[in-house]
C-alpha cells in the first residue's frame, strides 16, 4: 500500500521536520501551507492521513474540516492544536477529526496517532463483520441468546413464569440474573403488577428490614414516620431479592418465615400482614459453600430455590458473542445517537478468546466506552486496549512491535506460519479454539503445527 501523507500547517520549520521525519518511514509526503492549498492538494493527491493545524493565517483547520472530511471521507485526519485551544480540539473532534496532538508536537505520539490511522486505512472489507441494523423501542433492554444453555433458560423460564413457585436465580456477576427475573415477572400471571427489586447486600441489617417489612414509626431511631415495605409495595406481583446470600442470619429467619407462612410484621408493629408477592431472588455466591461455613440457612436455601436457573458464564457460550454484540450494539447506538454498525474481524476473534469475568455487563461497558470513543462507524482493536494488552501478553515483544509495513516482504508462507502461531498463543493451545478462529478442521491445524514446528512456549 503507498502511504500518503499530507501535512497543512502554516509554520514551515515544521512542515519540513515532519516531511523528512515520513519521508523516512516511506510516506508520500505532501506539504501545504493554507487552508485553501490544502484543500486543492487533498483533491488532487488523495492522502489517507492528513496532519491539519488548527491555526492558520486566512480560513483556520477547523473551518476546511468539514470540507477535507466532505471531499475524502475515509481519510483520517490528525490535528495539531495549541494547549490553550481546548475548546477548538473538542470541536474539531466533534467534526470528525480522528485524532489531536498538542504543541509542541511529540514526535512519538505523532507516530502512534499516524500508525493508528494507516492499520485502519489497510483495513479490508473483508475483515470488517457487518453488524445487521436492529430496531430497538427506546430504554427498552431485550434478552437474547441462542446457545443451548440459554436457551434451556428460556425454556425453565416459560415452564415456570405462570406458576407461584419461588425462584432461585444463580451465576457469575453480570451473566444477566436481573434481567432473567424481570423476564419472568413479564411472562407471570400478572404483567402489570408491580416488580419490586431490593439488593439485599447494599444496606445495613436494621435499614433492610424496615426495607422489606416496612416499619411503625417510633420502631427505631430516626423512624420518624410509618413506612410500607417493599413486600406490601410486591402484592400483586413480584419481589426481588438480589444478592439474597448477604442477608444476615436473623433476617434470613424473617425471610423464611415470609415463605412458609406468607406472612410478616412490621417492625415495632404486631400487625400480621400477609403477602401475594413471588419471591424470585438471586446470588453469585455458591450457596452450599455459605451453608456449609453456617452463614446461610439450609432450610432457607431449599424454599427459595424450588426452582433453580443457572446463568451460564459468557465464557461457556461464545457462539452467542455476534447476537449479543448486535442487541447491545443497537441499544447503545440508540442512547448515544451513534450509528457505529461494523466491528473489525481481529476483535470478534478476540472477544473469543477474552475470558469475561464480568460477563455480558463487562461486554456491554466494553462496548459503551469503544462506541463513546469511535470516530467512524468501524469498531477497531484500537479501542479494546484491555484485549489487546491481552494479546502482547500473549506475544514476543518482536512481533508486538512489528507493524503490517514491516510485513510487506513477506512471503504469505511466513505469514501463515506467524499467524497460526498467533491465534496457538492466544487461545492457549486450545486447538477446538484455534480451528474455529482460523477455519480450518483439526487435522488441518496439526499439519501445519508440523509443517512450521510449531510448539507451546
Ligand atoms: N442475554 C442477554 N441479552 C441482552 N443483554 C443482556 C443479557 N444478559 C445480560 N445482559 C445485559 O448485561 C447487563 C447485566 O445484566 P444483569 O444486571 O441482569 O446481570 P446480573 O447477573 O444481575 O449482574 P450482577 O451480578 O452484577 O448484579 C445488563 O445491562 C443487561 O441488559
Ligand atoms: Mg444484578
Amino acid at each position: 500500500m503507498i502511504k500518503k501523507l499530507l501535512i497543512i500547517d502554516d509554520d514551515v520549520a515544521i512542515c519540513r521536520t515532519l516531511q523528512i521525519h515520513f519521508s523516512s518511514q516511506n510516506f508520500q509526503v505532501q506539504l501545504a501551507h493554507d487552508a485553501e492549498q490544502g484543500l486543492l492538494s487533498t483533491l488532487e493527491f488523495k492522502p489517507q492521513i492528513i496532519i491539519l493545524d488548527i491555526r492558520m493565517p486566512g480560513k483556520s483547520g477547523l473551518e476546511i474540516l468539514p470540507e477535507l472530511k466532505a471531499e475524502l471521507p475515509d481519510c483520517h485526519i490528525i490535528m495539531i492544536t495549541a494547549f490553550h485551544d481546548m475548546e477548538s480540539t473538542i470541536a474539531a473532534m466533534q467534526q470528525g477529526a480522528d485524532e489531536y496532538i498538542h504543541k509542541p508536537i511529540d514526535l512519538m505520539e505523532l507516530d502512534n496517532a499516524v500508525s493508528v490511522a494507516i492499520k485502519a486505512c489497510a483495513l479490508k472489507r473483508k475483515d470488517i463483520m457487518q453488524i445487521p441494523q436492529r430496531e430497538v423501542a427506546d430504554g427498552v433492554k431485550s434478552m437474547v441468546g441462542s446457545s443451548k444453555a440459554m436457551r434451556d433458560v428460556f425454556k425453565t423460564i416459560g415452564l415456570v413464569a405462570k406458576t407461584p413457585t419461588t425462584i432461585l436465580i444463580t451465576g457469575e456477576s453480570g451473566t444477566g440474573k436481573e434481567m432473567a427475573a424481570r423476564a419472568i415477572h413479564a411472562s407471570g400471571t400478572n404483567p402489570d403488577g408491580p416488580f419490586i427489586a431490593i439488593n439485599c447486600a447494599a444496606m445495613a441489617e436494621n435499614l433492610i428490614e424496615s426495607e422489606l417489612f416496612g416499619h411503625t414509626k417510633g420502631s427505631f431511631t430516626g423512624a420518624i414516620a410509618t413506612q410500607i415495605g417493599k413486600f406490601e409495595l410486591a402484592n400483586g406481583g413480584s419481589i426481588f431479592l438480589d444478592e439474597v446470600g448477604e442477608l444476615s442470619p436473623a433476617t434470613q429467619a424473617k425471610l423464611l418465615r415470609i415463605l412458609q407462612e406468607k406472612e410478616y410484621s412490621p417492625l415495632g408493629s404486631k400487625e400480621v400482614k400477609k403477602t401475594t408477592a413471588r419471591v424470585i431472588s438471586a446470588t453469585n455466591r455458591d450457596l452450599l459453600a455459605e451453608i456449609k461455613q453456617r452463614n446461610f440457612r439450609e432450610d432457607l436455601y431449599y424454599r427459595l430455590q424450588i426452582i433453580n436457573i443457572q446463568m451460564p458464564p459468557l465464557r461457556d457460550r461464545y457462539e452467542e458473542l455476534p447476537t449479543l454484540v448486535n442487541i447491545l450494539l443497537a441499544q447503545i447506538n440508540q442512547q448515544m445517537h451513534k450509528q457505529v454498525t461494523q466491528i473489525t474481524n481481529e476483535v470478534m476473534a478476540l472477544f473469543k478468546l477474552y475470558a469475561w469475568p464480568g460477563n455480558v455487563r463487562e461486554l456491554e461497558n466494553m462496548l459503551t466506552k469503544a462506541v463513546a470513543l469511535c470516530q467512524s462507524n468501524v469498531l477497531t482493536i484500537n479501542l479494546f486496549p484491555q484485549l489487546s494488552d491481552n494479546k502482547q501478553v500473549n506475544n514476543t515483544d518482536e512481533q508486538a512491535e512489528m507493524t503490517a509495513a514491516d510485513k510487506e516482504d513477506w512471503s504469505l508462507q511466513e505469514i501463515e506460519r506467524e499467524h497460526v502461531a498467533n491465534v496457538l498463543a492466544q487461545a492457549n493451545w486450545h486447538k477446538g479454539k484455534a480451528c474455529e478462529i482460523l477455519g480450518v478442521s483439526r487435522p488441518r491445524l496439526q499439519r501445519l503445527i508440523v509443517q512450521y514446528s510449531l510448539e507451546k512456549a
